[in-house]
Order: C-alpha cells, then structure tokens, then sequence
C-alpha cells in the first residue's frame, strides 16, 4: 500500500522523536519516500544525521538553507506530498497547526499541505487532558486531518496516563489502511476460514497443526478495510480481530469449521479457504482421559474430515468466487494446480515450505497465484498484512 508513497514526516521537540527512526525505517522498508521537516526543538531529541542516514535525503528544518540565497520551498512540499504525518506532535504545534501560527518550516508545511496529514500526539497526560489541547484537536479535527489517538502508558515524566505517541508500526499499519483501495469489495459478502482445526483424542489431548491463522487474520482485514462484510471462522487462535467488518465464529474442528463454513456460504459472493483443516481424526474420542500404564503402544484410528474446499466447490454459483491455499513442500504448482482443478476453485494461493519466511507462523509469505484460467503470478516476499492486498486485488477481479 506504502509502495512509491511520497511521505512529509514532520517531527516536533518531544522525547518520543527517538521513535521516529524506527517509523522511517518501516516506512522506507515499505517503499515509501520519506521527508524529514523538523522543528528547532525537535533536533534537541533526535539528531538530523540520524535522520538523513535514515530517509537519503538532506533534513529541512530552516526557510532557508544557507547564506547563498536558496530556500527550502514549503509550497513544493505541500505539493509534492501523498500524506504529512507530524509525529510526534507536541501540544505547542497542535497549537501552532490548529490557529495558523507559521513561524517555523513544520507549521508553514502544513498549511501549504495539499495531501491528507495524520497528527501523533505525544505529551504529558495533564497537557494532553488540558481543555486547550482538547480544543485545538477538534479544530484540527474539523479541518479534515487525522488524529492518532496517543496510547496509555508510562510517560517520560513516569506518571502513568493517555500521552504516549502511537507505535511506530500502529502508524504504519494505520497509513496502510488509509490507503486501501476501500471501494474495492464494497457490499461483497466474503466468507474466510482460518487457523488450524483440533482434532480430540481425549479431553486433554488433540490432534493439530502448527498454522497461527496469521494469513487468515490478515485477509479478514483487508477484505473489510476495502469495504466488504466479512464471516471469519477461525479454528483455536491466540489473535483478536479489529475491525467492525467483520464477523467472527470461533470453532475447534474440522466439523464444526465445515457445518458453520456450509451454513454461510450460500449468501456469500466470496470464499477464501485459507485454514489448514485436519485431514483426519481420530475415529473414536474418549471420554476419558487414556492412561499412560493401560497399554504397551498405542494405535490411534483416524478417519478422513470433510474437505470443505471440496463441499463448496461442488456447490457453487457460477456468480460465487471460492479461491483456497495450498501449501507444498515438492512439486508445488503441479500440486496446486491438481487442487485447483479438483476443489472446484477460481484460484488457488499457493506458498511453498522451501521458502524463507514463508508459511506457518512466520509474519512474512511468498505466494504464487494460480488461476482457472491457467495464469501464475508469483508475488515477492512481503509481509502477510501487504499479501492479504495482493489476494484481495485478485479476488476484486473475479468479482
Ligand atoms: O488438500 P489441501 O489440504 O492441501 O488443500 C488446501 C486447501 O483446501 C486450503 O484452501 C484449505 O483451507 C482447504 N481445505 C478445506 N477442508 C479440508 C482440507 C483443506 O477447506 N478438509
């Protein structure tokens, strides 16, 4: 989403500027282009060769470089810009930003601003409580730019309270989101299955695999950031959804995954089965626990789980788009493919366990796209929040 986004970083005198590196350098590692305008008391805090080293790019700071004449152009800036972030910004600039008081380079950026500019609040809880601050927020507010709300927590002061700057990744992932395409799935219903299934053996024990439902979270949420109604059923996760677009059923097995997955589909214009279902399970379960002494070896019998890709597949309207994922260790577009062309599927993401960083529990995937049609993309190694756009644009397509 960040890729070839122009970004006007401006940085105010506040100790969380020391954030701001860690900010540029997932900006940057995103694609986007970074430019530094920081205020006086802001390279108290963080050094401008810090800075410069991070971005390439010389730090502005004064109207004017030098003593030869050349100035630094805030009208260029403005126009220059995708998106201004002021992070962090004390309570002095949202004063100066809010009553148009341009006596330094951030400020008078900011007015020439042509592009959209979030604002990161950092200060002490009693200044960012203070009516005067609540105040000039609404006024920002009211002129259209985007406040991220500061976190709760220790402040440098160590009183405890709402002041800190947002996370240097929550604001990534926030600019992320503002640049979704937002229309793309508008008013399309997306069912998606996550995460992997438990298979009980006894009360205590189960049979499952090693998928965290990373991919799967990370589709729920771009498929509803761009607009659509999303049903997630998730298998047992340790992950929390965000977004009020979409609508979590939590299940344990591959038969409660394939009644809920069933139930829904019918209504459904989408469905992207990307959870890592058990084959089998055990024919029997006890009730109660085995006990270790009561055998020598132990033959567990397991029988064969529904494959919901399948079910769905042999059920689908020709108006309905059913894409799933295959995950291979050999021969892995012959075997995608075979899985394509047997589930029924419009497309199938394939990501391979030979690659680094790809696959279970990683926060990073490489995927190939494989069609009905016989196309194959293969995509770079991204993070599964930027892979999740990647399926969301090839499912816009479809739909
Ligand atoms: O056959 P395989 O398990 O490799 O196929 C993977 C695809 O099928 C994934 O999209 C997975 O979510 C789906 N699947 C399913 N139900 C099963 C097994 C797999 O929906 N029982």
């Amino acid at each position: 989403m960040l890729q070839g986004k122009k970004i006007v970083l401006g940085i105010t005198g506040s100790i969380a500027a020391y954030k701001t590196a860690y900010l540029i350098r997932a900006l940057i590692k995103k694609g986007a282009e970074v430019q530094i305008v920081i205020t006086p008391a802001g390279k108290e805090f963080i050094t401008p060769i810090t800075l410069s080293a991070l971005t390439s790019k010389p730090v502005i700071s004064e109207f004017f470089s030098n003593r030869d004449g050349t100035w630094n152009s805030h009208v260029d800036l403005g126009l220059w810009a995708d998106v201004m972030v002021i992070a962090p910004a004390t309570a002095s600039t949202i004063g100066k930003m809010a009553n148009g008081v341009a006596d330094n380079m951030l400020v008078t950026t900011y007015l020439s601003m042509k592009a959209p500019v979030f604002v990161a609040p950092a200060m002490d809880l009693d200044m960012f409580a203070h009516p005067a601050t609540q105040k000039n927020l609404e006024i920002l507010r009211s002129y259209g730019n985007h406040i991220i709300e500061p976190a709760e927590g220790e402040l440098a002061s160590h009183l405890v309270g709402k002041g800190r700057m947002e996370e240097p990744d929550k604001i990534v992932e926030l600019l992320e989101r503002f640049f979704a395409p937002s229309g793309l799935l508008a008013k399309k219903k997306v069912l998606i299955t996550a995460g992997p299934t438990y298979e009980k053996i006894d009360p205590v024990r189960f049979i499952g695999n090693y998928s965290s439902g990373k991919m799967g979270f990370a589709l729920a949420e771009a498929c509803a950031s761009c607009g659509a109604e999303v049903t997630l059923i998730a298998g047992p996760v340790s992950l929390s959804t965000h977004h009020p677009g979409i609508q979590r059923i939590n299940v344990e097995s591959a038969e409660e995954m394939y009644k809920a997955s069933l139930k829904v589909f019918p209504e459904m214009d989408a469905a992207i089965l990307c959870a890592a279902v058990a084959d089998y399970r055990p024919s029997q379960r006890a009730m109660e626990k085995i006990k270790r002494e009561t055998m020598e070896t132990m033959t567990l019998q397991l029988v064969p789980n529904k494959d919901i890709a399948a079910s769905l597949g042999a059920i689908k309207h020709p108006h309905q788009i059913l894409a799933g994922f295959a995950l291979e260790t050999t021969d892995e577009q012959l075997h995608a493919a075979a899985k394509l062309k047997k589930k029924n599927l419009d497309f199938i993401v394939l990501n391979s366990l030979n690659d680094r960083g790809a696959g279970f529990g990683y926060d990073t995937n490489k995927i190939t796209i494989l069609t009905r049609h016989g196309e194959s993309t293969v995509y770079p190694l991204k993070s599964k929040r930027e892979v999740a756009y990647d399926i969301v644009t090839k499912l816009a397509e479809y739909l």
